[in-house]
């Protein structure tokens, strides 16, 4: 260790909470799990009230969102995941519209508030520097405008290069706890997520930058490019699907402009196998969400391929991610980022990849968006949607154009009842347009 770290309990270093603070908590997994027990201790004992807790998707339990704490804390999410779905449909908590690459800048911006940061880290180096491993994203950020900032040095959290590595002097208080980082579990793709992902992998060329989005379809693309050359990634995060393909070659960045020969990334979902190779790999530079995902940073990479999924697309192409209808399901994230940076990029393909159907048969595809759904990619950003029926490119088509390639890859069920919607919505024109 480090010698000028002291550390302190969890206990003692969240003492510094009082009421009314805004929390950062780092993303995935490496949410600080000893401070959350912590500060829910004080939290049952209703030491403060008002405490507002900030972060991007997290693993693992997130109790301060429970609604037995309402008026003690107040969670407001820069992106809904799975363990605070529930509380922010009930309205228990919150959610905060931002582009990702925009979380960053509510803390440096001084809009938003940050009291207390709170992360995990690697242990120090023999410089005086720790990562911030799996976890760059806003955690920057807030550890940067933080009143204080707390780190639970974890000899589990991979050392990753780029902006993840931070001097220890920019932490006030370390606890230690060496408890694994907690897993994503990804389920392997079924076989209509391998179509999917064959349709978009032949939209992939070779020398691409590719991003992918978060759910299944991903790894099902990725399964699917072992014959491609000179693949990089410029993304906001990557999981286990790279892993054979920087092994076999395929991944190697060759291409890229910038960040030649290297992964760039923001935050990490992923098993262990992800964290270990990120671990003191100078391929991989972990970095700032204001880097990764700024459109123009992004599109200074020659082919970039960006692939993202969707709750709902309507016959125009308005796409929602975020919701169903007025429920909040996740968040923008960095989609709109992406979508916007890859159409920008020297034959860039942005990319909306969505199963036709839900698994319990309703169609993805709908005349018009659920009342209540979120537009997250507009129409005017919308270039290919793909199905497991096929990929069709929507940009520069009129919406009645759209309407009939969009239906061409929805589910056949489906395909008579959005037909007769385009018809009335379009008139009796509609059955002539090609
Ligand atoms: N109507 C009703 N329910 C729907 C629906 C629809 N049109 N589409 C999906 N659902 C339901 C599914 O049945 C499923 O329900 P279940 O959990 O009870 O099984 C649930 O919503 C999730 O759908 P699924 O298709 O399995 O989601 P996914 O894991 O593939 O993720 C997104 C898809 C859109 C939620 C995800 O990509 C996301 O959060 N995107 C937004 C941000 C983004 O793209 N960021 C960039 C990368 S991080």
């Amino acid at each position: 260790m480090h010698k000028d770290i002291k550390f302190v309990s969890a206990d003692e270093a969240v003492k510094v909470v009082k009421s009314g603070d805004h929390i950062h908590l780092s993303s995935v997994a490496s949410a600080p799990k000893i401070l959350i027990d912590a500060l829910v201790r004080r939290g049952e004992k209703k030491e403060f009230s008002d405490v507002r807790i900030h972060h991007l998707h997290t693993e693992g339990e997130a109790p301060y969102a429970d609604p037995k704490f309402e008026g003690v804390f107040f969670h407001q999410a820069f992106f809904v995941g799975g363990n605070v779905r529930k509380s922010v449909q009930a309205g228990y908590a919150d959610y905060i519209p931002i582009f990702l690459s925009e979380t960053q800048k509510l803390y440096r911006s001084g809009v938003l508030a940050c009291n207390v940061a709170m992360m995990q880290v690697s242990t120090p180096d023999r410089h005086g520097f720790v990562s911030l491993g799996t976890s760059v994203d806003a955690t920057l950020a807030a550890i940067e405008t933080a009143d204080y900032v707390i780190a639970v040095v974890n000899k589990n959290v991979p050392r990753a290069w780029g902006d993840a590595m931070i001097p220890v002097s920019m932490i006030d208080f370390f606890v230690e706890d060496n408890t694994p980082l907690e897993p994503a579990h990804f389920s392997e793709p079924d076989e209509i997520e391998c179509a999917i992902g064959k349709n978009c992998a032949g939209l992939i060329e070779d020398g691409a930058t590719l991003q992918m989005g978060i759910g299944a379809i991903p790894n099902a693309v990725l399964a699917q490019l072992g014959g491609h050359k000179n693949l990089g990634i410029h993304t906001e995060m990557f999981a286990d699907g790279v892993l054979p393909l920087v092994e076999s070659g395929v991944i190697n960045g060759a291409n890229k402009g910038i960040d030649r020969g290297k992964m760039v990334s923001t935050f990490l979902m992923g098993s262990q196998k992800v964290y270990d190779f990120i671990d003191d790999n100078p391929m991989v530079l972990m970095k700032d969400v204001g880097y990764t995902n700024d459109p123009f940073i992004i599109s200074k990479n020659p082919k970039v391929t960006a692939i993202n999924s969707a709750l709902q697309v309507d016959i125009t192409g308005q796409v929602c991610a975020d919701s169903i209808g007025t429920k909040h399901y996740s968040g923008v994230g960095g989609q709109v980022d992406f979508i916007y940076g890859a159409s920008l990029s020297q034959g860039g393909k942005a990319i909306i990849a969505i199963p036709s159907a839900t698994k319990k048969g309703v169609s993805k595809i709908a005349p018009v968006l659920n009342l209540g759904a979120g537009v997250v990619t507009t129409r005017n950003h919308i270039h290919w949607l793909v199905t497991e029926y096929g990929a069709v490119n929507l940009y520069g088509k009129s919406l009645q154009e759209r309407a009939r390639q969009i239906i061409s890859i929805a589910h056949p069920d489906h395909r008579e009842e959005l037909d007769r919607a385009a018809f009335e919505r379009f008139g009796p024109h509609f059955h002539f347009i090609g």
